[in-house]
């Protein structure tokens, strides 16, 4: 969600077409369209996502890599990401970051790619391939972060970190705040050890569950980022907003943490500047690094969170018809 809604009209369809396969050919096969996305996305291959956390890792930032996709109807689309993030991990070995806590290498999962959205078992699916994702994660030391996706598989999707907690403890978990819910799952999620990746929200959700106002997102985000520094867990503050991040130094320093205690996140592409900007203070600085081919949801979800990113689409839709 962008605090920015308000003044783009053109988001809840941005955000609607974000899960048109229909659209998703037509945007995949413009051959411009690939400059665009190599913006927001590390590239097609595991090969180009480990070169960019390499970069990333030497300028002293922290990376979490996530492989593409979401929505899997298919069983076996879903072992394949689990054979994705695999490999990926044996990858992770060849880099040369130390493994202190906070960790600096991570991988995020979604566990509608992971088979939750499988009419039968789904559930059971995603936690056993999650599992298996983190299972192979513990052994190269890297931190394992579950994302949000929309309201509906929210209570899935806690009552499945739940359970992988028991076997791995670090692993974390991303909460939207623009969610109604959210504060409450704050308070339940701030213990020790938890770790909680605070972000605004990128879904179309219905009033009904979710502000819809600008303001009133940023309002729970503050309120939510309090709740998490507030408490004994390790807050995870994704958001590129330069209101949230001095909010979340200002809780930081009064809550007494030292910078091991709590993150920066942003995601590949997005204010680069404002990241390295973080590490040269002191700050820890994870980048989230997508890859894979199917960019098409990640990448409408950003061109819906900003219109100037829109624009440039539009005038590069233009220049190549
Ligand atoms: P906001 O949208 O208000 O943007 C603040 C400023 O950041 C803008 O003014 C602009 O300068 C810059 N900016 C923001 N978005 C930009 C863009 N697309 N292009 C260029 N500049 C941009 N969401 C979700 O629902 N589930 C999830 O699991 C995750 N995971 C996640 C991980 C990480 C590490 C991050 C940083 C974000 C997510 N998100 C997410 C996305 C999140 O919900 C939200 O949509 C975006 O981070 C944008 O919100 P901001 O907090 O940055 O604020």
């Amino acid at each position: 969600m962008s605090a920015l809604a308000s003044i783009n009209p053109l988001r809840p369809v941005l955000l609607a077409a974000a899960r048109s396969p229909r659209l998703e050919k037509t945007v995949a096969g413009m051959g411009m369209t690939r400059k665009l996305v190599d913006r927001f996305v590390a590239g097609e291959s595991e090969s180009a996502a480990v070169a960019a956390v390499h970069d990333i890792l030497a300028s002293g930032r922290f990376a979490t890599v996530d492989y593409l996709g979401e929505d899997t109807t298919d069983p076996a689309q879903a072992d394949a990401t689990v054979d994705a993030y695999l490999s990926l991990l044996r990858s992770y070995a060849t880099l040369t970051a130390s493994l202190d806590a906070p960790r600096p290498l991570e991988v995020s999962l979604k566990l509608s790619a992971l088979g939750q959205a499988l009419p039968v078992d789904g559930e059971k699916i995603a936690l056993d391939n999650a599992h298996r994702i983190a299972t192979a994660a513990a052994k190269v030391g890297a931190w394992v972060t579950v994302d949000a996706e929309d309201h509906t598989t929210t209570d899935s999707t806690l009552s499945t970190v739940r359970a992988l907690r028991e076997d791995f403890p670090t692993l974390g978990t991303v909460l939207q705040a623009y969610l109604h819910r959210t504060e409450q799952d704050c308070r339940e999620l701030s213990g020790v050890g938890s770790r909680i990746r605070l972000c605004k929200g990128a879904y179309k959700e219905p009033a009904s569950v979710a502000f819809q106002k600008p303001a009133d997102v940023d309002a729970s985000y503050a309120r939510c980022l309090k709740v998490l520094m507030d408490g004994d867990g390790y807050p995870m503050v994704a958001s590129h907003d330069p209101v949230m991040i001095d909010a979340a130094l200002r809780f930081a320093r009064a809550t007494g943490r030292s910078v091991d205690d709590y993150e920066f996140q942003m995601l590949f592409g997005i204010r680069a500047g404002e990241q390295q900007r973080l590490v040269a203070d002191g700050e820890h600085l994870r980048v989230y690094v997508p890859y894979g081919t199917a960019w098409y949801g990640y990448f409408m979800r950003r061109l819906a969170e900003r219109p100037a990113n829109l624009m440039f689409f539009m005038r590069s839709l233009a220049s190549n018809n």
